[in-house]
């Protein structure tokens, strides 16, 4: 991804430091933060400094590679993998990680699951880049974009590979509360010199009923074997008013995140965070500087689950690297 001009990855890594974009502090501030054991790396996608599924799936790796390094393989494994439960890609990568590694290679096999990713999400855009017509106006909802995988991203994908090839088009940015990746995804596409305006969450069935919405793009943590799909907390409501408007209604995700041992969206995990991330708002105050403000009243009682399920009857069709696939064939992967 461009960033500054300059091109960047999500996470990488170099002499055995894990790096990566600091994603706790963007659209403020643009730094690397570097994690020099699997510990560090461990905390550092629980904590969300790396997150987006198969960003995380890419940090997973690189934190199974140190782990390799330090002798402490299956410690690394133990604690990569209770670090977040719905992502599907960190235990894709895990898995990965296990089959491919031989001795020592551990380095070289992380980053050829980084390389393969990065390939996927590419793939992405150029099967979803056929969907965006000139004049799109196309909402997604959270990050979905580079800064959510190695790189070009899955939702953003396609928005990148048409913007690439001259193509115009606009995008809404749901802000997606409560940890606002909404504003990484507008920080992204304004990098890239893609239009694109942010609305708060609850501006998107006012938007899609006044015909301002002809397409909507999203990606995804967990695809079910039926074609259910988990995604950031506020998505399904997004594909019910898309039904309800007429407008189609797409999923972008690489096959890392196909769990076809999940029958349907009932057997995935959903990831509760707690009652901070809702009690609390991060953002530049008067003073220039970062500050956190409490926004809920004291003792006020708070439920936040991070993701919810799209049955697959509301889904067109889910793009992968192979092509688009419709959700209920999911389990065989026939493209259409
Ligand atoms: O909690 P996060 O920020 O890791 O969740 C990210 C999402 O839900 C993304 O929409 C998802 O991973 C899409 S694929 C990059």
């Amino acid at each position: 991804m461009k960033i500054r001009g300059r091109d960047y990855r999500s996470v990488w890594m170099e002499e055995g430091v894990v790096r990566m974009i600091d994603q706790t502090l963007l659209p403020f501030d643009f730094r690397i933060n570097d994690c020099g054991s699997f510990i560090e790396t461990a905390e550092a996608i629980r904590t969300m400094v790396v997150r987006g599924a198969p960003a995380i799936g890419a940090a997973a790796c690189y934190g199974m590679a140190q782990a390799a390094l330090a002798g402490k393989l299956n410690e690394g494994e133990r604690v990569i993998s209770k670090t977040r439960p719905t992502a599907r890609d960190l235990f894709d990568a895990i898995e990965y990680f296990k089959k491919k590694f031989v001795g020592s290679n551990a380095v070289e096999v992380a980053c050829a699951y980084a390389d393969e990713s990065a390939e996927r999400c590419r793939m992405i855009g150029v099967h979803g880049e056929k969907l965006i017509k000139e004049d799109m106006r196309i909402l997604t909802h959270c990050n979905a974009g580079a800064l959510a995988c190695v790189d070009w991203g899955t939702a953003l994908a396609p928005m990148r590979m048409a913007h690439y090839r001259k193509r115009k088009f606009f995008v809404w940015a749901d802000e997606t509360r409560p940890r606002l990746q909404g504003m990484l995804t507008s920080w992204e596409l304004s990098e890239e010199g893609i239009e694109n305006k942010v609305i708060a969450d609850n501006a998107s069935g006012y938007l899609m009923k006044e015909g301002l919405v002809d397409l909507v793009v999203v990606g995804a943590d967990r695809v079910a074997g039926n074609g259910d799909v988990a995604n950031k907390i506020g998505t399904y409501e997004k594909a019910v008013l898309a039904k309800e408007n007429g407008i189609p209604f797409y999923v972008a995700s690489p096959s890392t995140t196909f769990d076809l041992a999940c029958a349907s969206g009932k057997d995935i995990e959903i990831e509760d965070r707690g009652s901070e991330e809702v009690e609390f708002v991060k953002g530049i105050g008067s003073d220039g500087r970062l500050s956190r403000v409490k926004v809920s009243p004291v003792g006020c009682r708070v439920e936040n689950p991070a993701f919810d399920v799209t049955p697959a009857g509301y889904i067109k069709g889910i793009i992968t690297e192979g092509g688009v696939v419709k959700p209920g064939k999911v389990k065989d992967m026939k493209f259409i």
